[in-house]
């Protein structure tokens, strides 16, 4: 199949669910050939039918298990163009005063330290190959200002935003790009207990209400998001987060109008 990323090898982590899932099926439809990880178990039976994806067992934090993936996909593919470092957790709503300096080992040790490392393996496996690619992580709105997470998630994704900046700076001269994408609301396995929630109590058209659409999102038009900037039609794009939240993050808090129309402002 022909497509954007035709003769790509692109290595994609949390892929067995949601965002992920969703970015490794848009590569391959694309023309990838595709390496999905998973710390889940699921992902051994996830693509069964989709030939340009293969997959493999991983932890996204650990630097051991991050440098097996990058080599795998080096060996399965014949190099390694782009990485998609999209694993992570949420660490539930605990706030301030609950969470433990142990909770937040737990999720900076994936939602940070993972980006770090797939940038850092990753992009000496681009410079090895002399193939220089592009990188995407996945970031948050929570990343940009409180309210959207706890505060550790909130922290490691303002981190994760920094670091796309800070290892574009690094990589000067290489070629690579370093990107990060911030999803708004979007209905995965991490955010599947809200919708159910909503859904049980008949409140479904209360999703999303706060960002100006009205809607949350669905994990396709994350990965959309992700096709960009890891194609070159983003060949001028690096150090970027760009936001994909139906215009969440654009406003303070303040009372919107109830019709359309009925408030000049
Ligand atoms: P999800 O829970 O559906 O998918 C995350 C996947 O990552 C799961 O399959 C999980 O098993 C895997 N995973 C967790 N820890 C891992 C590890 N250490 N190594 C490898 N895989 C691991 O959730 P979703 O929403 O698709 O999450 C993807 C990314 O999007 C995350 O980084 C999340 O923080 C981010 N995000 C999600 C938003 C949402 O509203 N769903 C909003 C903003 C950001």
């Amino acid at each position: 199949m022909s497509g954007r990323f035709t003769g790509k090898s692109i290595l994609v982590t949390g892929a067995g669910s949601g965002i992920g899932l969703a970015t490794a099926e848009l590569f391959a439809r694309e023309g990838a050939s595709v390496l999905a990880v998973d710390l889940d178990e699921k992902i051994e039976g996830a693509f069964r039918e989709n030939p340009s994806i293969t997959v493999m067992r991983g932890d996204a934090g650990s630097e051991a298990d991050v440098t097996a993936m990058i080599a795998a996909a080096v060996d399965r593919h014949g190099g390694l163009d782009v990485i998609c470092a999209n694993a992570g957790i949420s660490g539930g709503m605990k706030g301030l005063f609950d969470q433990t300096a142990e909770d937040w080992e737990t999720l900076l040790r994936v939602d940070l330290i993972g980006p770090f490392l797939a940038i850092k393996h990753g992009a000496k496996a681009m410079l090895a190959a002399e193939r220089p690619g592009a990188i995407i992580c996945t970031a948050s709105v929570a990343g940009l200002r409180a309210g959207a997470g706890g505060p550790a998630y909130s922290a490691a994704k303002a981190g994760v935003i920094n670091l796309v900046q800070t290892a574009a700076q690094q990589l000067t001269g290489s070629g690579i790009r370093v990107n990060a994408v911030c999803p708004g609301l979007i209905e995965t396995g991490m955010t599947q207990a809200l919708y159910d929630l909503a859904r049980a109590k008949n409140r479904e058209n209360m999703i999303g209400q706060l960002n100006p659409l009205q809607r949350g999102g669905d994990p396709v038009e994350i990965a959309n998001a992700i096709g960009f900037l890891a194609s070159d039609e983003a060949s001028y794009v690096n150090g970027h987060a760009l936001v994909v939240d139906g215009g969440l993050s654009t406003s303070h808090p303040f009372a919107k109008p109830r019709v359309l129309g009925e408030t000049t402002f």
